[in-house]
C-alpha cells in the first residue's frame, strides 16, 4: 500500500518504501563492520555507523533493483557494499582533507587519530569486495571493483588540481564524477544488472546515478559557501583546505587583477587572514557564481531525470524523479 504524505520528503519517501530491504542491509552492515581481532574496529566503524548518514547510494542500489522487479536477495548484500565502499572513503577523505566534523560528530581521525582512520578505511574496503563477492555475479564485481579505482582516481586527481588557480571546469568535473559520481552510478547500475534488464536500461540506471552524483557533489560544493552548520560539516572548509570548488572557479575566472590577487594568496599560497572567508563570499556574491552553480547543478538534475524516462513506470520510478529535484532543493 502506497501511502501519500505530500509533506514528507522525497528522501524519507523512499527510505519508508524500501523500509524491509533497508533493515536488512543495516543488519548486514552492522554484523561485518565488527571484528573479534582487533577491537579498535567496531569502535570505529560504530562511531560512524551509528551517526547514520543518509543512506543514499544502498537506497539506490534497493530502488534500482526493486524498480526493475528483481526479487532475489542480492541487492540487500549490494546495498551493503556499496554503503561500506562510501564509509571507506569518508574514513580516508577526513585524513586528506584535515576534517574534523562528519555526521555531526567529531571525526574518527580526531576522536583516534589518522592511522585508525587509515587501516578502518581499508577493513571496510575489504569487508565490501567480501560481501560483493557473495552475489557470484562477475559483471557486478567489475562495475564495483571499477567504481572504487575511479573514486581514487578522482580523490588524487582533486589532491594535485588543489590550490593551483588553473584548474578549470572541465578538470572539476572529471574530479566530482570520479569521487562522487562513480558510486552513484555504479550504486544504480548494479540494481539493474542483477534484475537482468536489458542494456538500454541498464544504462539509463548508470546515466540517472551519474548524473544525479555530479549534482550533489555540485551542491555540496556550494552548500560548503552557502549551507550552515546544519549539514553536519563545518561552512568554509573547503577554503581552509583551499580547494578550487565550482563557485570558486567560476568567481577566478570573471576576477580581475585584485581579486585574483586575493585567490592566489588565499587559495594557491595559503595565506589566510581572518575576514578572508567572508571576503571569499562577497566575491561568490558579486559574481553571481553561486548562483550560477546552483543552475549548473539543475541542469545535472534534469538529465537524471531524463535518463528516468527510459525506465519503466513504477512508484520508485517516482520517488527516484522527486529525490533528483530534492538534492538541489537542498539549496532551492
Ligand atoms: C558525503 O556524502 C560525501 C560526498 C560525496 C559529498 P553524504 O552526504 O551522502 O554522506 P552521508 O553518508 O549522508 O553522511
Ligand atoms: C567526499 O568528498 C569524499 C568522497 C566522495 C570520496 P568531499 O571531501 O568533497 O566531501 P566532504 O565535504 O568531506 O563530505
Ligand atoms: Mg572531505
Ligand atoms: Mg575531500
Amino acid at each position: 500500500m502506497m501511502l501519500d504524505k505530500p509533506d514528507q520528503k522525497p528522501h524519507d519517501r523512499l527510505a519508508e518504501a524500501l523500509s524491509g530491504d533497508m533493515a536488512e542491509v543495516n543488519a548486514l552492515i552492522r554484523t561485518r563492520m565488527a571484528s573479534e581481532h582487533a577491537p579498535r574496529i567496531p569502535e570505529v566503524t560504530a562511531h560512524l555507523v551509528e551517526a547514520g548518514g543518509k543512506r543514499l547510494r544502498p537506497m539506490l542500489t534497493l530502488a534500482a533493483a526493486r524498480m526493475c522487479g528483481y526479487e532475489g536477495d542480492n541487492h540487500v548484500k549490494l546495498a551493503a557494499t556499496v554503503e561500506f565502499i562510501h564509509t571507506a572513503t569518508l574514513l580516508h577523505d577526513d585524513v586528506v582533507d584535515e576534517s574534523e566534523k562528519r555526521r555531526g560528530r567529531p571525526t574518527a581521525n580526531l576522536l583516534w587519530d589518522n592511522k585508525s582512520s587509515v587501516l578502518v578505511g581499508d577493513y571496510l574496503f575489504a569487508r565490501s569486495f567480501q560481501l560483493m563477492t557473495e552475489t557470484n555475479n562477475i559483471r557486478v564485481l567489475r562495475i564495483l571493483s571499477d567504481a572504487a579505482a575511479t573514486i581514487a582516481e578522482g580523490e588524487v586527481l582533486q589532491m594535485t588540481a588543489a590550490q593551483d588557480l588553473r584548474t578549470t571546469e572541465a578538470i572539476y568535473l572529471q574530479v566530482v564524477r570520479g569521487k562522487t559520481a562513480a558510486l552513484f552510478s555504479a550504486a544504480t547500475e548494479v540494481g539493474g544488472v542483477i534484475a537482468e534488464m536489458d542494456e538500454a536500461q541498464v544504462k539509463a540506471l548508470f546515466d540517472y546515478g551519474d548524473a544525479l552524483g555530479i549534482a550533489f557533489q555540485i551542491v555540496d560544493d556550494l552548500l560548503d559557501y552557502w549551507g550552515s552548520d546544519a549539514t553536519g560539516k563545518n561552512v568554509g572548509d573547503d577554503f581552509r583546505e583551499r580547494k578550487l570548488t565550482l563557485p570558486v572557479i567560476k568567481a577566478v575566472a570573471l576576477g580581475d587583477d585584485e581579486e585574483r590577487a586575493f585567490w592566489k594568496r588565499t587559495i594557491e599560497k595559503g595565506r589566510q587572514e581572518d575576514g578572508d572567508l567572508e571576503h571569499a563570499i562577497a566575491l561568490l556574491n558579486k559574481h553571481g557564481t553561486l548562483e550560477a552553480t546552483r543552475a549548473e547543478a539543475n541542469e545535472w538534475i534534469a538529465k537524471a531525470r531524463a535518463a528516468l524516462a527510459h525506465l519503466p513506470a513504477h512508484p520508485i520510478r517516482d520517488m527516484l524523479d522527486d529525490l533528483a529535484d530534492y538534492v538541489v532543493a537542498r539549496v532551492n
